[in-house]
């Protein structure tokens, strides 16, 4: 299993660019099934969920293949002969956002068989929602031997559109239906729905395909259904959560940090945090942020909302910076159960964290000395990372391969721009079949 090791005390001076959004790449992907077409998706990362969909799509007959090296890398998908409506739980398992499959297999094949997700590390993650709005969309949904076996009622031939209001924001849960609602007879009205810039970068690629989508972006989205989409080519938004952890590395190291190929529209709840913070922070334009200070920070409370509030993939990030903030910091987790596994590395790191239900309270600023700490899911590498990036001394960081989800070329980047870090072990291979991971130990 790859390590990073890393030696901290150097502030990141520089510019370091952003890749595509690993969760707009998810969905992107499993709408190519809507169609017999080829989809093309640029901006895709080469990171390992990524793999994961591709390898997904391929076990139900797609025919997906990346093309570097040309003047745009990109991603095809070809959906023509879906033989196998099937999303096993090898494959499931190591990646719950799987479950994005089931509108878009039951809206094009009538029939889908998707083994349940299961927990992960930071919740229990249920798809109740996605199979409420299914059902009442006309769909038969069976639960057995740990997958769903879902399938439009034969008397209704295909689904057919619906008035769905979610019980509670979600955020694949709102792609899902979207997915489900462009082919379904007659008008849908989805409310109550996630405004993740992630949800317009899909209703934008579903409307190149020819989908009719009103409101996405908003917690109302309107869809009149079509008989049939067609391919396109389309380009996904920046990362803004990689952004968010770039703009978090050169406040916590001092450095002066600009990060570019990014949206500043989609970072306000994380560039407002870190100017509470005391960091400078400028928007160079409509694709670059920089943040600069001298390195002192005062404390600041989060509490993570859904879009536009303070991301929940941001938390761990930020109480990284946090730790190194003068004064007490209360970190809010309003979005998951368990999303606090960070915690107790930073604190074997030196960092004062004081947990209490879903709340953290972080006392600063704490010196962080190096530590052999270890990554249990992707966002809490992140801020693993971040604290080694100013401890004192040389940091051994294990299972980065949860980094190497949502991150591409990460320490790549951060080399790039002053910091000290190693990959120990092979370089992310994205053909490598995916290790046990703490969630699912071998
Ligand atoms: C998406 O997960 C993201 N993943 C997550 O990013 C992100 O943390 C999350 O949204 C919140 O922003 C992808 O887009 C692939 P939710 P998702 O459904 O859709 C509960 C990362 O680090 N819920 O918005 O699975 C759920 O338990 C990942 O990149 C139900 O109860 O999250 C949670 O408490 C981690 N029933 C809350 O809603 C459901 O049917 C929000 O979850 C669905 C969700």
């Amino acid at each position: 299993m790859d390590k990073f090791i890393i030696r901290g005390g150097n502030p990141l001076v520089g510019t370091v660019r952003v890749s595509g959004a690993k969760n707009s790449a998810l969905p992107a992907m499993a709408a190519a099934i809507l169609t017999d077409e080829e989809i093309t998706l640029e901006n895709i990362p080469q990171v390992r969920d990524i793999e994961t969909q591709r390898r997904l799509l391929a076990s139900m007959g797609a025919v997906v293949a990346r093309h570097e090296g040309d003047a745009q890398d990109h991603v095809t998908i070809n959906c023509c002969s879906l033989s196998d409506p099937v999303a096993r739980y090898e494959i499931v398992k190591t990646m719950r956002a799987s479950s994005l499959v089931l509108g878009p297999l039951i809206a094009r094949a009538g029939m889908a068989r998707v083994a349940m997700p299961g927990g992960c590390a930071i919740g229990g993650r249920p798809i109740d929602l996605h199979i409420k709005g299914l059902e009442k969309m006309g769909a038969v949904i069976v639960q057995e031997h740990g997958y769903l076996e879902a399938r439009v009622d034969s008397g209704v031939g295909r689904l057919r559109g619906a008035h769905i209001v979610f019980d509670r924001i979600t955020v694949t849960g709102t792609e899902d239906l979207l997915m489900a609602a462009v082919l379904a007879e007659g008008d849908t009205l989805l409310e109550n729905c996630a405004r993740e810039p992630e949800v317009v970068d899909l209703a934008a690629l579903l409307t190149a395909m020819g989908a009719k989508i009103q409101g996405a972006g908003t917690s109302t989205i309107n869809v009149h259904g079509v008989a049939k989409l067609h391919g396109a080519c389309y380009r996904i938004n920046p990362d803004r959560i990689e952004a968010g952890t770039l703009l978090i590395a050169g406040a916590i190291t001092g450095g002066d940090l600009t990060v570019a190929n990014c949206n500043p529209d989609h970072l306000g709840a994380v560039i407002s945090k870190l100017q509470e913070c005391g960091a400078r922070v400028d928007v160079l334009g409509p694709d670059a942020v920089r943040v600069y200070g001298d390195g002192r920070l005062r404390a600041a409370d989060i509490s993570t909302e859904e879009y536009p509030g303070f991301p929940t993939d941001m938390q761990a990030q930020y109480m990284a910076l946090a730790t190194q903030a003068e004064g007490v910091s209360l970190v809010r987790e309003n979005i998951f159960e368990n999303r606090f596994m960070h915690v107790q590395e930073l604190v074997r790191m030196g960092a004062n964290i004081k947990v209490d239900g879903n709340t953290a309270t972080v006392r600063g600023p704490a010196p962080l000395s190096s530590a052999a700490v270890m990554c249990s899911d992707l966002r809490a590498s992140a801020s693993l990372v971040l604290a080694a990036l100013v401890a004192d001394g040389e940091s051994v960081i294990d299972r980065v391969y949860h980094m190497d989800r949502g991150y591409e070329h990460i320490e790549d980047k951060l080399r790039s721009v002053g910091a000290q870090i190693q990959r120990l072990g092979n370089v992310f291979a994205p053909r490598l079949e995916n290790p046990p991971t703490a969630d699912h130990p071998a």
